[in-house]
């Protein structure tokens, strides 16, 4: 960490924060209820936080607090470098945020939203003008944004909003379950556009009950249930704690699962059989396993079409920390609000 002050820097703040978002400890209570019960995880600089957990479990309301929009109960967190309590105008300079609500305005064309908002950031029209078009261009709404948002599908509307939370290029962004109700096409395009603002030094937390979007963008992944963390760690560590590698083998002929299943149980090993997917599971004890389980199917002449290691997936991994499945809500729409 640097020591030199930038004189440019508010007071308060550090020069060249190497961490860009802190939660510390944060609780927040309605009534006697506890929503978030005490969440504390810090995001390096440049990298993206995936916070990871079921409708209802805290994740909009921590999002929330880290933006200033909700006081918390207690506790606090600092974006970069400053306190959401004590600095909020510094903590928004410095962030951007894309709500479950869509922001937008229906009537308007997305260049004219975009001049709006623009406008209320006290952004003069020259850069105004450049940037817009800079963004539209960036996100594929070149032609669209002549034309008024009612006319978007919900994907070109994810990307309008996304766009607009950039005008003012924060450092730090914050996307609130940025691809609920899209279809797959539009949620990996999406995808696509915040890579590369990763890429380009953007920090980014996003919160998502979907496995395989955390899965596909977080460099660490906090899962959160009932307002509580209950792990943390990269995609790779959250899938090695929840159980070891499975040794998995599609045979070419269904005919063969007898004698593959067979094979394999004579070697000692557990087997499930998938027969509609020609398909053989069993646990395996890692890399080394592979050339010795190769060797028995080539000397036994049965033909293989796919054969190596998985890993159990995130999927498996929320059902071994909470005991139930992460809700699937691939019938949300793009209406549902916050
Ligand atoms: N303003 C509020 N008043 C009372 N309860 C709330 C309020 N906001 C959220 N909650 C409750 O807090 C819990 C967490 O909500 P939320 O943070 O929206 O979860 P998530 O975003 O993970 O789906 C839920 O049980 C929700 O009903
Ligand atoms: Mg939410």
């Amino acid at each position: 960490m640097s020591s030199v002050t930038d004189p440019a820097a508010a007071p308060g703040a550090l020069a060249t924060p190497d961490v860009a978002i802190e939660a510390i400890d944060l609780v927040k209570r309605f009534g006697d209820f506890t929503a978030v019960d005490g969440v504390s995880f810090t995001v390096p600089r440049g990298s993206v936080l995936g916070l990871l957990g079921p409708n209802g479990a805290g994740k909009t309301t921590t999002v929330r607090m880290m933006t200033t929009l909700s006081p918390p109960t207690s506790g606090t967190a600092r974006i970069a470098g400053y306190d959401v309590l004590e600095q909020p105008g510094l903590v928004r300079q410095n962030m951007g945020l894309t709500g479950q609500a869509a922001t937008v305005d229906e009537i308007l064309t997305g260049r004219e939203n975009l001049r709006m908002i623009g406008g209320l950031y006290g952004i003069g029209r020259k850069t105004l003008t450049r940037r817009s078009d800079e963004l539209l261009e960036q996100f594929s709404l070149t032609e669209a944004g002549n034309k008024p948002v009612k006319s978007y599908s919900g994907g070109m509307r994810r990307r309008l909003d996304l766009a607009v939370s950039l005008l003012a290029a924060p450092p730090v962004l914050f996307l609130d379950e940025p691809t609920t109700g899209l279809d797959p096409r539009s949620r990996s395009e999406l995808w696509d556009v915040l890579r590369d603002l990763v890429a380009d030094g953007t920090t980014l937390l996003l919160t998502t009950q979907y496995l395989e979007e955390a899965d596909q963008l977080a460099d660490d992944i906090v899962v959160i249930d009932k307002g509580r963390i209950i792990a943390h760690g990269t995609p790779l560590q959250l899938k090695e704690q929840a159980g070891s590698a499975s040794l998995v083998l599609t045979v070419s002929r269904g005919e063969d699962l007898p004698a593959a299943e067979a094979l394999l149980r004579k070697n000692g090993a557990e087997v499930f059989v998938d027969v509609p997917a020609r398909r053989l599971t069993t646990a395996s004890g890692g890399l080394g396993d592979l050339p010795r389980v190769a060797a028995w199917f080539d000397e036994s002449g049965i033909a293989v079409d796919d054969f190596g290691l998985a890993r159990p997936s995130l999927d498996d991994v929320f059902l071994s920390l909470t005991g139930h499945r992460a809700e699937d809500t691939t019938n949300t729409t793009d209406e549902e609000i916050a």
